[in-house]
C-alpha cells in the first residue's frame, strides 16, 4: 500500500496552494492525486480576474460588504472576511511568486471593474488570469519536490469510524486500482459543471467526483441548488466569455440596440452581480427582444488596441467559436452554468465532519459566495482555504498515527470497476449524459418552477436506474476513458438529484435560486443553509444556521 501523510486530491489552484504550502512546512510528507496533469485542471479556464483590496481606497471591509450583499446573505460572515481579510497578501504572494500580473502606468498592480462589486477591485493577467496563477503555482509544486500521481482517478475514500484513512485510486494509463493510505486527505477537485453538459463553461473534467465521494463518504453537501450562470457565454458550446469585458466598459445590447440592464440593475448596468444580469438576460430573450436566443456583448468601443491588450482571449474565442470578431462586431451571449456555490460543507480551515478530511476550493462550500459568487471571487477562495486547509491538516497529522485501514476497500473497487466492465445492458452512458445535461438545462435554470424542478428530479433518479445497464465498451484496462466516464457520471448524477431536491425544497428565491412561484427572498423561513445527506432512497436534507457578523440582510439593489 502506498502512504503519505497528506493526500491532496485534485491539481487546480487549491490543490496546489495546499501542496504548496505544506512543501513549505518540514516533517510532512505530501503528495497529489489529480485525474489531469495539473496544468489541464480547469482553474486554467479562469479570465478575468482576482478580487482584493489593493487600492489606498479600498477596505477589505468593503470587499467583504459587496461579498456577503453579493451572496443575497447566505454566506456565512466570518468565513467572508477571512477571504477579504487576507486576500491582498494572497495576491502579493503571487506576485512575488512570479505572476506577471498587468501594471498600471505607475507600476502598480493594474485593477479592473468586476459585476456587484463597489469599485474597481479585480488584479488581472489580460484574460488568462487563471492560467497564469495556474502556471505560478505548478512552477513552485514542482520546486518544492512535491509527488504528483498524474492522472489517477480517485474512486473512494476510506473513512472508518468518521475518520479518514485514505483513498482508492485508478491509474489511468495501466489501469490498475491503488490503495493509499493517508493521515490527511484535501479534496480540491473543483465544480460540477459538466451536470449542465453542453451548457456549461466547464471543462469535460468537471464532474463533482470529490464532491461526490465525500458525500458517500458521509460529510453533507451545502447549498447545493445555488448553481452560477454567467451571463456571456458563447451559444455553440458554453465557452466563457469573461465578465472582464464588461468591466473594461462593454455593453449588453437586445435586438432593439438598447442596454437594456438600465431596466435592471441601473446604478451599475452592466456590472450587476450575475445573478440579476444572467435574469435579465433571460427576460429580454423571452419577452422577445433576443437575437436567435442571445443578447449581444458589444465592445466594439473599446478600440482593437485594448481588446488586444486585455481582452485577447475573448477575441480569438469569439472568432473561432462563433465566427465574430468583436473588434468589428457585437458577440451573442447567452448565461451558460458556470459555477457551484454549493459544495463539501467544511470550516473555515477546510476541515469536515470526517476527522483528517478536508475540502477546499470549489468543490468546498465554506461558505463564502452564499447564493451568488461575485465574479473574481472563485481564485482568491481556492488560493485562501487551499493554503488555510494545508495549514490544518499539518498540525492534524502531527497528533494521528500511521492510518491502519483493512485492505478490503482496494477489493470492493475493484469488484465495482470489474463489474462496470462486465456490464452487458442496451443503455449509452453517452446518451445518458446528454439527457442529463439537457434536463438540468431546462428545467434546474435560471429561473424555475415547481413543475420543472420536480420534472428534473424525476428525470434523475431514472437516469441513475438507467446508468446501472449501461456497458462499459472498451473492456481493457489501459487508459480506459470509457471507464472513467462511467465513474463520472455516476458521481454526476448523484449530484444532480442533490441539486434537484434542494431547490424544489427551497421555497423562496434568493441569488442564482429564482422561483417563478416564490418570487420573493423570505429570511424569517430560508436564511439558512442546506445541508444533503446521503440516504437511501435520495438525499435526506436538514438546516444549518447562518452566521452574521457585521452585515444585516438587506434588500439587494444595485
Ligand atoms: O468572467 C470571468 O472572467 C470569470 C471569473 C470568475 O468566475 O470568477
Amino acid at each position: 500500500m502506498l502512504r503519505h501523510d497528506v493526500v491532496i486530491v485534485g491539481a487546480g489552484l487549491a490543490g496546489l496552494r495546499a501542496a504548496v504550502t505544506l512543501g513549505d512546512l518540514p516533517g510532512v510528507d505530501v503528495a497529489i492525486i489529480s485525474k489531469l496533469h495539473p496544468l489541464r485542471s480547469h482553474s486554467g479556464a479562469a479570465e478575468g480576474g482576482i478580487n482584493a483590496a489593493l487600492t489606498p481606497d479600498d477596505r477589505w471591509e468593503d470587499h467583504m460588504y459587496d461579498t456577503v450583499k453579493g451572496s443575497d446573505y447566505v454566506s456565512d460572515q466570518d468565513a467572508v472576511e477571512v477571504m477579504c481579510r487576507e486576500a491582498p497578501a494572497e495576491v502579493y504572494w503571487l506576485e512575488h511568486a512570479g505572476t506577471l500580473f498587468n501594471r498600471a502606468d505607475d507600476g502598480t498592480l493594474a485593477i479592473r471593474n468586476f459585476g456587484g462589486a463597489g469599485r474597481p477591485r479585480t488584479a488581472f493577467v489580460a484574460d488568462i488570469t487563471g492560467h497564469a496563477l495556474l502556471h505560478t503555482l505548478y512552477e513552485q509544486t514542482v520546486a518544492r519536490g512535491v509527488k504528483v500521481y498524474e492522472e489517477w482517478f480517485v474512486t473512494e475514500l476510506v473513512v472508518e469510524n468518521e475518520q479518514v484513512k485514505g483513498l482508492v485510486a485508478l491509474d489511468v494509463m495501466t489501469g490498475e486500482l491503488h490503495q493509499v493510505a493517508a493521515k490527511a486527505v484535501i479534496m480540491a477537485t473543483g465544480g460540477y459543471g459538466r451536470v449542465y453538459h453542453g451548457r456549461t463553461t466547464n471543462a469535460w473534467s468537471s464532474t463533482g467526483d470529490g464532491m461526490a465521494a465525500a458525500y458517500r463518504a458521509g460529510v453533507p453537501l451545502a447549498d447545493m441548488e445555488f448553481v452560477q450562470f454567467h451571463p456571456t457565454t458563447l451559444k455553440s458550446n458554453g465557452v466563457l466569455l469573461t465578465e472582464g469585458n464588461r468591466g473594461e466598459g462593454g455593453y449588453l445590447l437586445n435586438s432593439l440596440g438598447e442596454r437594456f440592464m438600465s431596466k435592471y440593475t441601473p446604478t451599475k448596468m452592466e456590472l450587476g452581480p450575475r445573478d440579476m444580469v444572467s435574469r435579465a438576460e433571460i427576460i429580454e430573450i423571452n419577452e422577445g427582444r433576443g437575437v436567435d436566443g442571445c443578447v449581444l456583448l458589444d465592445i466594439r468601443h473599446l478600440g482593437e488596441a485594448k481588446i488586444m491588450e486585455r481582452l485577447p482571449g475573448t477575441r480569438e474565442l469569439s472568432m473561432h467559436f462563433a465566427g465574430v470578431d468583436p473588434v468589428y462586431e457585437p458577440i451573442p451571449v447567452r448565461p451558460g452554468q458556470h459555477y457551484a456555490m454549493g459544495g463539501v460543507r467544511t470550516d473555515l480551515n477546510g476541515v469536515t465532519v470526517v476527522k483528517g478530511l478536508y475540502a477546499a476550493g470549489e468543490c468546498a462550500c465554506v461558505s463564502v459566495h452564499g447564493a451568488n459568487r461575485l465574479g473574481a471571487n472563485s481564485l482568491l477562495d481556492t488560493l485562501i482555504f487551499g493554503r488555510r486547509s494545508a495549514e490544518h491538516a499539518y498540525e492534524y497529522v502531527k497528533n494521528v498515527p500511521p492510518p491502519e485501514a483493512s485492505e478490503s476497500y482496494l477489493q470492493r473497487e475493484e469488484d465495482r470497476t470489474r463489474a462496470m466492465l462486465g456490464r452487458e445492458g442496451t443503455e449509452s452512458i453517452a446518451q445518458i449524459r446528454n439527457e442529463m445535461g439537457l434536463e438540468m438545462a431546462d428545467n434546474m435554470g435560471v429561473f424555475r418552477t415547481p413543475e420543472q424542478m420536480q420534472h428534473a428530479v424525476s428525470a434523475i433518479r431514472e437516469l441513475k436506474e438507467r446508468v446501472k445497464d449501461a456497458p462499459v465498451q472498451d473492456k481493457g484496462r489501459i487508459f480506459n476513458t470509457d471507464l472513467t466516464g462511467a465513474l463520472e457520471i455516476e458521481n454526476m448524477l448523484e449530484l444532480a438529484e442533490v441539486i434537484s431536491v434542494g431547490a424544489l425544497a427551497r421555497t423562496e428565491s434568493r441569488g442564482a435560486h429564482s422561483r417563478l412561484d416564490f418570487p420573493d427572498r423570505d429570511d424569517v423561513n430560508w436564511l439558512k443553509h442546506t445541508l444533503a445527506f446521503r440516504g437511501e432512497g435520495g438525499p435526506r436534507l436538514e438546516y444549518g444556521p447562518v452566521t452574521i457578523t457585521r452585515f444585516q440582510p438587506e434588500e439587494r439593489k444595485y
